[in-house]
């Protein structure tokens, strides 16, 4: 089991990368399918589950509600009974993705308490558009210093317009509708494919809905959901996170399971700054040449370049050749490990949500510190390039998402440790 604590990744810069790792389950697919399995009474079976420290967080929630959870490795089993519609404050500000069961529960129950949501520390996090959603449905909300309860005796189907398309909002008001009366459209919905693995879980588990992965997703209620087995789709943004380490250290590698036509774009991205990938029979082909060109980039909702990508994107353009502008479209605040690399020698000048990135030949090793679980991942592939040895300060961030970061990276050849936070 993977721990919240204080770590130090310790990375000594070394050669190229060479070899295979395999890339885990997405973390923000198993989160949302785990929410899912409350709908339905019966023994729900996940496979390919990452051993991350938020699958823990979301067992711990479903057996606060009184579900039983069984993890072995690769595998949880969820059973689900009768249970209390009450996502307790102390687990749900351990985890943003908590939120997600909120829609379940008011599908089934028609009741749902929530305490507020906590997650990563970039910026101010709302959950208005899903609350708005569910209203369209019947929802009525009361929130209070300590959450939100929602109350939904009679869920009817209806037309949801998102203002954004906002990933959580699109996987609540879709679970929710699952369970409604009638039909429910959701236009200008996320796109991401962590949305098409839910929807084609709550399918197997009997729900109506098509349109998964486009902006239009239709759902027609059902009354009854059953238990299902579904394997979770690989973390698109761990396989990005092997690319960007390729692309710093140069070198030849085989991202095992990666999907490539999940990752179109990022691979279009890099591939602008000369790092060669292809789809392969057993997952994506990486190749680095040596020093990177830049690219102008922005962030954008699925199909474009998520959020998530920037901070590897950022660690690559840092020592890059030429000047990038980045913009960041989603998320106010999320530049924090810039001045980290700045520590590390890269020279980048932020304004509001744009970065300046001046490439350098070299950053060097510093003790840095880790904000969220991207940036301190993104600290650690920086450091493969680095002169001298860097220390990555993590307070737990990087476990959340990432089964063994420093071993994958060991067994592609870099020289990453982690021992206990001195
Ligand atoms: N937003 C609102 N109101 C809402 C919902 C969202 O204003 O009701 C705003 C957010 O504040 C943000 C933007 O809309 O500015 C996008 O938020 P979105 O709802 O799409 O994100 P999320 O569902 O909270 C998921 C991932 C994030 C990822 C984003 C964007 C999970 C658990 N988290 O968050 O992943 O960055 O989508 O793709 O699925 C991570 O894995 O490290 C991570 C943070």
């Amino acid at each position: 089991m993977t721990s919240h604590s204080t770590t130090e990744f310790v990375v000594t810069p070394g050669g190229r990368l060479e070899g295979e790792v395999t890339v885990s389950g997405a973390k923000n697919s198993v989160l949302k399918l785990m929410a899912a399995t409350t709908m339905a009474s019966g023994t729900h079976t996940l496979y390919n589950v990452p051993d991350i420290f938020d699958v823990e967080v979301m067992c711990r929630l479903l057996e606060s509600m009184g579900a039983t959870t069984n993890r072995r490795p690769g595998v949880v089993e969820i059973t689900v009974g009768e249970l209390t519609p009450v996502a307790p404050f102390e687990l749900v500000e351990q985890m943003r993705a908590s939120t997600a069961v909120l829609g379940p529960l008011l599908a089934r129950f028609g009741h749902a308490e929530l305490g507020i949501p906590g997650g990563d520390d970039f910026g101010h996090r709302p959950i208005d558009m899903h609350l708005s959603g569910l209203e369209t449905l019947g929802a009525t909300f009361t929130s209070s210093a300590d959450g939100v309860v929602g109350e939904a005796p009679d869920l009817m189907g209806g037309d949801v317009l998102l203002a954004f398309p906002s990933v959580g909002a699109t996987e609540n008001i879709m679970m929710a509708a699952v369970m409604a009366k009638g039909t429910t459209r959701i236009e200008n919905a996320a796109r991401e494919p962590e949305i098409a693995d839910l929807a084609s879980m709550l399918n197997k588990m009997g729900a109506r809905i098509t349109g998964s992965g486009s902006s239009t997703i239709t759902i027609e209620g059902v009354t009854e959901l059953e238990a299902v087995t579904h394997r979770v789709i690989p973390d698109r943004i761990q396989a990005a996170t092997f690319l960007a380490a390729v692309g710093v250290a140069g070198g030849e590698v085989l991202l095992r399971e990666a999907r490539y036509d999940h990752m179109d774009m990022v691979c279009q991205k890099v591939g602008e700054m000369g790092l060669r990938t292809s789809p392969d029979r057993n997952g994506i082909w990486a190749m680095g040449p040596g020093r990177l060109n830049s690219v102008d980039l922005q962030t954008l909702p699925y199909p474009g370049v998520a959020t998530d990508y920037k901070p590897f994107l950022v660690a690559l353009l840092a020592v890059a050749d030429g000047t990038a502008i980045v913009t960041e479209n989603l998320f106010a605040g999320r530049f924090r490990y810039v001045d980290e690399l700045v520590t590390m020698g890269a020279n980048i000048r932020t304004d509001g949500n744009h970065a300046i990135v001046r490439g350098v030949e070299r950053l060097r090793g510093a003790r840095v510190k880790s904000h969220d679980i991207r940036a301190g991942a993104a600290l650690v592939v920086a450091a493969l390039g680095a002169d001298g040895e860097t220390i990555v300060i993590d307070d737990g961030h990087v476990s959340r998402g990432y089964p063994d970061l420093a071993g994958d990276l060991r067994a592609l050849g870099a020289s990453v440790e982690t021992r206990p936070a001195s």
